[in-house]
């Protein structure tokens, strides 16, 4: 038994209207039904193309309503609209002029086919392609062989392990569910005020438009696990789920060798209430002493920074940054923050608290971290 062929696509939205104006008018698509709040169908050619909203097709219908079986998903998809080839330039100028963000103009190796990558309002992501991306020319016999021959062809180029083909390993990333295009809004999950507008500014580059978990009026969750990236997961999932889009947080600390990686996740809170850091680093010192370590490398240390990137349907990403070094004794400097007065990072005689800020920034965890994120951002790969 065989289908044959695809009769209806379905993409899942939350803002309904938001995706019926985009498809309707960018797009061009006319709309064949609607009820409001749970779905919106439009004409595509000869199929159908469905956009539901996954909070409403996961109940029952209600009494007197079409039984219709409650059904769907949520999270992003794909699809990719089939466009006649000499039309491509035109739709690129189209999507231009209404500000949809082209992620990727892409030309497959091997064919004369040539697709544009963008995003709908719900972040679903489109393409526009020719049907010679599959060897389904409108006259063409399409042999088993043969068909889908370039496509499949560029897909098996693909080495995840081998740089050379940068331009497939972009098209590769935008494929990925991480991807964060131009324009995308991205809830900062933290109530620290200072490090929202430090996270914005570096977003600002790449159009990205950071608000924080407190302007959303989103709760701070209890870090309960027991790691950096399971502290930052979790409040990035918290905020990503409550607020409906993608989240960034970041969770760290400093990691004591002598004292089994203590203080770690429970840096801020040795501080106590008060947030006094003289007695934390005191505390830090104290058992330090208990164990007799008094030579450098028996007072080894480092700052741990994990960073994470979650999505409302339940996905993320993990970056991570540390810097190595050793603790001194007494505190030295009146920069930075928190433990920076007894760090003293590798390879420098000046403790991060007598660091001009910005050489801290160059070389520590948080940049480290951050410095993977916007390698993801851009688009490049991971710099390590
Ligand atoms: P949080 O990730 O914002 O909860 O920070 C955890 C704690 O780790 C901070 O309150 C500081 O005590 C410590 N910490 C994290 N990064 C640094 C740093 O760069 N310098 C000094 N202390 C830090």
């Amino acid at each position: 038994m065989t289908p044959d062929g695809i009769l209806e696509t379905v993409l899942y939205a939350r803002d309904l209207e938001a995706a019926e104006d985009f498809y309707a008018t960018v797009m061009g698509m006319p709309v064949i039904a609607r009820e409001a709040g749970r779905h919106v169908f439009f004409r595509c050619g000869n199929q159908v193309f469905l956009v539901f909203n996954p909070a409403a097709t996961i109940h029952a219908p209600a009494k007197g309503a079409l039984p219709v079986p409650p059904h769907g998903a949520s999270g992003a998809g794909h699809v990719c609209f089939r466009i006649a080839p000499q039309d491509i330039e035109g739709w690129r100028r189209h999507l231009e002029a209404r500000g949809v963000a082209i992620e990727a103009d892409f030309r497959w190796p091997g064919s004369a086919a040539r697709s544009l990558y963008f995003r709908d309002p719900a972040g679903n992501c489109l393409e526009l392609a020719p049907a010679e991306l599959w060897g389904l020319q409108k006259g063409r016999r399409v042999d088993q062989d043969d068909f889908g021959s370039s496509r499949s062809k560029v897909m098996n180029l693909i080495d995840p392990n081998k740089n050379e083909h940068d331009v497939i390993r972009k098209v590769v990333s935008t494929f990925r569910h991480q991807a964060l295009p131009r324009g995308a809004r991205l809830v900062v999950a933290s109530h620290n005020a200072g490090k929202v507008r430090e996270i914005d500014d570096l977003l600002k580059p790449f159009g990205i438009d950071a608000v924080s978990a407190a302007d959303l009026g989103l709760p701070e969750p209890e870090e309960t696990e027991d790691s950096f990236v399971g502290n930052a997961r979790l409040k990035a999932l918290a905020a990503a789920r409550a607020a409906g889009l993608p989240a960034l947080a970041d969770d760290s600390g400093l990691c004591v060798d002598a004292l089994d990686g203590a203080p770690g996740i429970h840096s801020a809170r040795w501080a106590g209430p008060q947030r006094d850091f003289a007695l934390a680093m005191r505390n830090v010192e104290e058992r330090l002493q208990a164990r007799k370590a008094t030579t450098p490398e028996a007072r080894r240390a480092h700052f741990a920074c994990a960073l994470c990137l979650a999505w409302p349907d339940g996905t993320s990403e993990v970056f991570e940054g540390r810097v190595d070094g050793a603790l001194v004794w007494p505190p030295r400097g009146e920069n930075g923050f928190g433990y920076d007065p007894v760090f003293q990072p590798d390879g420098h005689a000046e403790t991060f608290g007598e660091m001009a800020p910005a050489d801290k920034h160059a070389m520590s965890h948080r940049a480290r971290a951050f410095e993977k994120f916007m390698h993801l951002i851009a688009g490049q790969d991971d710099p390590d």
